[in-house]
């Protein structure tokens, strides 16, 4: 999502749309702005669809004012629609959010039971109906945002406007980015620094928990227990190009980087951190459902196939429930078996792709029980499947994909700890054992991201080879294929992945000195399966590339590249180790000049078998 804040002299109309189009180039499914107007009324526009449509509706409704907030959105609570899209209102206030607020269903039942009436189903409503109720206790207007925020668990970046108070502009952020701008005799918020370049290049980074009052004559910022706050003003001398990518270089950089963003937001959705509980409401699973069904059918493509190998090992080991994982393309013409006991799960990132909407067709005419774990609220899979769990990657634009794979594997984890809650196979305090791994997944892929330039080094290194070889086991095996589909797909260069134990059957007769082999290894049963295999490759005059589970202090052998992956929970392995082998695919694509964010021949969504 994005945002914009405008108070100053001018007619903010311009201004907000002008920087929610700026925004743009993030993919987004509604937008809205709401101004204080000429008669001192809030009047809001909004509408579902692009920017343009937005427009055509100013233009039907002209609003004018010196004081505005504006809203693209990306749906994380409630479909594309118009009553979903922003600001939302309630009283004399309006509010634009980003964010996940994870205790909105309490809040709601509270002020439902108040009395409070809701017309759309965003999270974000319930914000602007909890700052009226403050409001009318307390009277103040800042007291009262202070009051409401204080009672949000979980992420936010909001602006808000109150037709009583027209020359105050009101923002606040926690773990959700806003910012600052000062213009002449003007001030801005925006989610993103794009969306005020053009008007400013002064700006101020605002911090979690930061309150920021803004007059046309001045600003203040606050903790939200009221302290001061004091920030530099920074210039920016970005180009607008580059802001797009927030400094990267290319998105699917900017992407990888945004992992660790991307897991916490998909966690927060369905976790109750504090209380370590799983709120999977909209897959619509219940005991009886668990207890009729005998076989679990995960069917995706590409990079979405990979995160259901995974899968399968998860919810084999820890439901003990029968798992087929098949390609979408494959699935509906090998006859599979499938009736009122299946469980059909598909993957997909765009929640559009023809060949997983066929096998998704396919389940639901021979009376299987369908599910889809997505990204894009409100695409096809989502509305077609029974129940639906929400990857929150946020948009992804690289062609690759990166975030909404590890959010995709983090997604399928929370679906098996679920299934394995409802059917008693885990208690309580093994399922709060599971919960403290993912809450210290995010971590440990900063540690990875940190070591970017060892990988840059590498990339430069071989990128002249014309052949990979990516080699796993367990549940490393899939990342294999993943690492190897990210070599193709992004710099062109011919990688095959393979599990460990078959090389011997085939592969290992292309090793040489000019095939270098990437080896993932993993603490436990297989470690030392997987160091034969590198000795194998080594006596070939191969040259391996290995990412290696724990100590840096423990050395393979001298002659052996060793990337050090930080140690987690077994079944968070698949997750960290992605992350190198991503950057290691990006570095050597980079270096070797393609177009990384589109690469040839190759599309975000393919809509057609
Ligand atoms: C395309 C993309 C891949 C993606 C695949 C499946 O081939 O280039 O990155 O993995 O489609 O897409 P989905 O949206 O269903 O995950």
């Amino acid at each position: 999502c994005g945002i914009v804040g405008y108070i100053g002299q001018e007619d903010s109309v311009e201004l907000l749309v002008e920087g929610l189009r700026r925004l743009e180039y993030r993919g987004y499914d509604s937008a809205g702005i709401a101004v204080v107007d000429l008669g001192g009324r809030i009047k809001t526009v909004r509408c579902v669809g692009k920017i343009s449509q937005l427009e055509k509706r100013l233009a039907e409704n002209p609003v004018q004012g010196t004081i505005g907030i504006g809203h693209t959105r990306w749906a994380t609570h409630g479909a594309p629609s118009d009553e979903n899209a922003h600001p939302h209102r309630s009283g004399p206030f309006a509010v634009v959010h980003n964010g996940i607020i994870e205790n909105y269903g309490e809040i709601k039942d509270r002020l439902l039971a108040r009395g409070y009436e809701f017309t759309s189903e965003t999270d974000t409503e319930v914000i602007v109906k909890l700052l009226e109720d403050q409001w009318h206790r307390c009277g103040n207007y800042v007291e009262s945002v202070r009051a409401t925020l204080c009672q949000l668990r979980g992420s936010f970046a909001v602006v808000f406007l109150n037709e009583q108070a027209p020359n105050l502009l009101v923002g606040a952020r926690r773990e959700s980015p806003l910012i600052l701008g000062l213009g002449e005799g003007a001030y801005y918020l925006a989610s993103d620094i794009p969306a005020i370049l053009h008007v400013t290049r002064s700006i101020v980074l605002l911090e979690d928990d930061d309150l920021v009052v803004l007059r046309r004559d001045g600003y203040q910022i606050e903790t939200l227990e009221g302290k001061p706050r004091f920030h530099t003003v920074q210039t920016v001398d970005w180009n607008p190009v580059a802001a797009e990518k927030a400094g990267y270089k290319h998105f699917m950089q900017k992407e990888i980087f945004e992992q660790p963003r991307a897991i916490i937001d998909t966690l927060r959705s369905v976790v109750d951190l504090n209380q370590e509980r799983l709120r999977l409401s909209d897959l619509n699973i219940s005991q009886d459902l668990v207890k009729t069904v005998k076989r679990i059918h995960l069917v995706a493509c590409g990079t979405s196939y990979h995160a259901c190998l995974v899968a399968k090992y998860l919810l084999e080991q820890l439901c003990h429930v029968p798992v087929d994982v098949d390609l979408g393309s494959e699935f509906r013409y090998r006859g599979p078996l499938l009736n009122s006991n299946s469980l059909l799960l598909v993957v997909s990132q765009s929640g559009e792709t023809a060949d997983t909407r066929a096998a998704l067709k396919e389940g639901l005419e021979r009376g299987a029980h369908c599910r889809a774990v997505v990204n894009v609220v409100g695409s096809t899979l989502a509305r077609m499947a029974h129940g639906v769990l929400y990857t929150h990657a946020g948009p992804e634009i690289g062609v690759a994909s990166t975030k909404t794979f590890t959010t995709q594997l983090v997604a399928l984890y929370l679906f098996a700890l679920h299934w394995a809650h409802l059917s008693g196979r885990i208690q309580p305090r093994q399922l709060s054992y599971h919960i403290q791994g993912l809450r210290e997944l995010p971590g440990k892929i900063e540690e990875v991201l940190s070591a970017e330039q060892t990988l840059r080094e590498w990339a430069r290194r071989f990128m002249d080879r014309e052949h990979f070889l990516y080699l796993g086991r367990g549940l490393l095996y899939p990342i294999a294929l993943e690492g190897a589909l990210k070599m193709k797909e992004i710099s062109y260069i011919h990688a095959e992945g393979y599990a460990a134990g078959e090389m011997k059957h085939g592969p290992i007769a292309l090793v040489d000195e000019k095939m270098p082999v990437v080896a993932l290894i993993q603490k436990g049963p297989l470690y030392e399966k997987m160091l034969s295999n590198v000795q194998e490759v080594k006596a070939r005059g191969g040259k391996v590339l290995a990412f290696v589970e724990g100590d840096r202090d423990v050395r393979l052998d001298d002659d052996v590249l060793q990337f050090c992956v930080p140690q987690t929970a077994p079944w968070l392995a698949p997750i960290v180790f992605t992350v190198p082998l991503q950057l290691l695919a990006y570095h050597m694509a980079d270096l070797r000049g393609t177009d990384v964010d589109q690469p040839r021949n190759l599309a975000k969504s393919v809509t057609v078998e």
